[in-house]
């Protein structure tokens, strides 16, 4: 068992950049809660589960698949993880940053997250997608805690943690696809228990859009590493006290009737960045 982050990355990075025999993903995808659908389009040329990849715990919680996918989406080189490590799990934000190393110690410099989220803006209804204009961790955690890991930089700008170009790109994809997109703030915070409607009121008037427990950790390594971000938000549920009471079985079923939308935004995204314009930075 390594016994570092950087040696999990290490080991990971070497399993994994064998089977892939020379393949450069262009982009990593973290695809969330019941979210892994565009997975199911690559010509796999690896397929494994989180406790195959030395390194990688397993995934727990049901929803989340835990698996590791990579070959051409489309044509495209990419680099997928179905399911995600949470914080809440009780596993070090390291841990949960993990793939987002790996991806980058394989290659990839765009990193595409998705998540299920409450909507607390009073608009939003179950199945809208939200792009992630920007972040607030009340997670209290941080990734990058400890030594510095190789190629990170100590004390990353966060003020621009989701690229302007690549939500531009999302937003054209979305247009294309005819499906609609807002964009908004993300709120993270640890869990696992659900916010109150009091929680609820606060994160309203600290600015933010909508909460999960989850994604924030990856996008502060991907910053660490210079990777570009670009962040989909599903809104599941209206947040507390804003709707019935939360369950993670409507958290699913939210995220099963939406999986079209989300597939089609990935794939259009997928597509733009991998062509001349996303080519050219
Ligand atoms: N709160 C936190 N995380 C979530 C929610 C929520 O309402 N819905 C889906 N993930």
């Amino acid at each position: 068992m390594p016994v570092s982050a950087a040696d999990a990355v290490g080991a990971a990075a070497e399993s994994l950049g064998a089977k892939l025999g020379g393949r450069t993903p262009r982009l990593a995808l973290i695809l969330g809660s019941g979210l892994g659908g565009p997975a199911a389009r690559i010509t796999a040329a690896l397929d494994l589960a989180f406790a195959e990849v030395p390194g990688f715990p397993p995934a727990g919680i049901r929803g989340h698949a835990g698996r590791v996918i990579a070959g051409p989406l489309d044509g495209v080189e990419v680099l997928v993880f179905a399911g995600r490590r949470h914080v809440y799990e009780g596993d070090d934000p390291a841990i949960v940053a993990l793939p987002v190393r790996v991806a980058h110690a394989l290659g990839a410099r765009v990193l595409f997250v998705s998540n299920a989220a409450g909507g607390i803006r009073r608009s939003f209804q179950p199945g809208e997608l939200m792009i992630i204009r920007d972040h607030i961790n009340l997670m209290w955690r941080n990734p990058l805690h400890g030594p510095v890991a190789p190629h990170e930089t100590r004390f990353p700008d966060m003020s621009a943690p989701y690229d302007a170009d690549l939500a531009a790109a999302l937003r054209a994809a979305a247009a294309d696809a005819r499906v609609p997109v807002t964009e908004g703030v993300y709120a993270a915070v640890l869990g696992p228990s659900y916010e109150t409607p009091a929680e609820i009121r606060m994160l309203e008037r600290l600015g933010a859009d909508a909460v999960g427990m989850s994604t924030v950790p990856e996008v502060i390594a991907a910053r660490a590493l210079g990777m570009r971000v670009a962040g989909v938000s599903l809104i599941t549920n209206p947040a507390a006290g804003l709707g019935p009471p939360l369950h993670h079985d409507e958290v699913l079923a939210a995220g099963a009737r939406a999986a079209d939308h989300v597939d089609r935004l990935v794939r259009g995204f997928v597509a733009r960045v991998a062509g001349p314009a996303g080519a050219s930075r």
